[in-house]
């Protein structure tokens, strides 16, 4: 698969160690990948899109993955769309757990009816990742929990951070 440039899509609100862990094994499969940060979603971000897109870089870095493998960028299209811009053929994502399955099942078949030449692959991560998802992560974070096993320290440091601010404002609301 070596010359070929995949796209590995999300919102990454924020990245988590699991989805490190697919882009680890993407990067051993295709000579690029390119992650997708997705602009505009169903879901309300936490992190704007800049946010997301450093911690993403930065987060990388910090496991020492091959950034030279690695593009991140951001989409505020169709992702197949964004994909034949970029000349991109394979779609990665991450299948953690079995009900996982019908909701990518769903998008990769919608991906392929609107174009059927990008093929859709799953890649599973580490089983200590089965449970991870950016939405629990984000739920920890708010009551204080400890993240250590879930995200990087730039992705913690941010959360933290995050949380202040929230906390902040909802005070604000309440006075
Ligand atoms: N480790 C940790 N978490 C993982 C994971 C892994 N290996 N794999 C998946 N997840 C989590 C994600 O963090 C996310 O968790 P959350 O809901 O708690 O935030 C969840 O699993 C998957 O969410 P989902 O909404 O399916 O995907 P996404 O947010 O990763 O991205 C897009 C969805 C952006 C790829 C999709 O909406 C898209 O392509 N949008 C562009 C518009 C478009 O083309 N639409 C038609 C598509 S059919």
């Amino acid at each position: 698969m070596s010359n070929i440039i995949a796209c590995y899509p999300g919102t990454f609100d924020p990245i988590t160690l699991g989805h490190l862990d697919v882009i680890k094994r993407a990067t051993r499969l295709f000579s690029k990948l390119i992650i997708a940060v997705a602009e505009s979603t169903k879901k309300n971000t936490w992190f704007t899109t800049k946010e997301r897109l450093s911690l993403i870089k930065e987060s990388v870095k910090e496991v020492n993955l091959d950034l030279d493998k690695v593009e991140i960028v951001s989409f505020n299209s169709l992702l197949v769309d964004f994909c034949k811009k970029k000349n991109i053929k394979v779609i990665v994502r991450g299948i953690r757990v079995v009900s996982d399955m019908e909701h990518e099942f769903g998008m990769a078949f919608l991906n392929r009816k609107l174009a059927p030449y990008i093929e859709t692959i799953f890649l599973m991560p580490d089983e200590k990742y089965a449970y991870v998802s950016s939405s629990a992560v984000r739920e920890i974070a708010f009551y204080g929990g400890s993240l250590s096993c879930f995200v990087t320290k730039c992705v913690e440091k941010a959360l933290r951070e995050k949380v202040k601010e929230i906390r902040r404002k909802i005070n604000i609301l309440k006075e």
